[in-house]
């Protein structure tokens, strides 16, 4: 597919945003920047990106073949992708396994605690207001998303967990918790959009413990390219 880039769109945090030639398309170019707590720590990290794309397109095109919509289409080279253009939904999907991170310093719940069925939460997406938790029925009240959206959200976001922990399990790794968002398309599906990548989720080695996702630049813990290394050399390795 061209990867002719039309309008520049949009400029996150670990991401830029173009239109495309196709109408219906947009072009994503993963950067080497990472941020965390609301980008009080920022880094730049030679590589990040590529391992980013490389992570979050075989991940998405994995949900994708097992019959979760993503935006997900193509990856044209080391930097970018090909999705489906999309409006995001203002609500960033939250799912956990264990507890850790936010969940236990908001609750003071202990860390590491096995959850008897998995925990989905909802956070607004407002970097000014910090991201804030939020119920449903502020999302319902405020129209960040409708009730048919939220419960399609919900159990998308489950599927993805049942999916991607079987795929990470096959690989040594225990898939803790991660976030997600969706977006609607020009033809009004709701689908999975954004990135699914080690910045996204946690993954903690099921031997060892090792932390191998953003956690080490969180709380560092050094290494942050070689852990991310090791997701996408277990994940593009055959044997499971
Ligand atoms: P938390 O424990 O900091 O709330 O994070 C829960 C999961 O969501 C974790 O896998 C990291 C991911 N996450 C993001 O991808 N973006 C964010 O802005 C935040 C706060 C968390
Ligand atoms: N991604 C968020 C940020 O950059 C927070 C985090 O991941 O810790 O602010």
């Amino acid at each position: 597919m061209d990867l002719k880039k039309g309008e520049f769109l949009y400029e996150g945090k670990a991401k830029k945003i173009w239109a495309s030639e196709n109408k219906g398309r947009y072009i994503i170019e993963y950067k080497d920047d990472l941020t965390a707590f609301n980008a009080e720590k920022k880094a730049t990290m030679e590589g990040k990106g590529a391992l980013n794309n490389a992570i979050s397109a075989y991940l998405l095109g994995y949900l994708n073949s097992k019959g979760v919509p993503t935006h997900f289409l193509e990856a044209v080279d080391e930097r970018h992708q090909i999705v489906k253009a999309v409006k995001i939904v203002p609500l960033e999907v939250v799912l956990r396994n264990i507890t850790t991170g936010s969940l236990c310093r908001r609750l003071g719940v202990e860390e590491s605690l096995q959850l008897p069925r998995p925990l989905v939460e909802f956070y607004l997406k407002d970097d000014a207001l910090g991201d804030p938790l939020v119920t449903e029925d502020h999302a319902l009240l405020f129209g960040w998303a409708t009730r048919e959206e939220l419960d399609t959200m919900k159990v998308l976001t489950l599927k993805v967990n049942d999916l991607l922990r079987e795929l990470f399990e096959k690989h040594g790794i225990v898939l803790v918790d991660f976030k997600l968002e969706f977006g609607r398309t020009e033809e009004g599906e709701l689908v999975v959009a954004d990135e699914i990548s080690p910045d996204t989720c946690r993954f903690w080695d099921r031997s060892t413990g090792d932390r191998l996702d953003k956690d080490r630049f969180r709380k560092d813990l050094g290494d942050v390219l070689g852990a991310y290394r090791e997701i996408w050399r277990r994940l593009s390795t055959e044997e499971a």
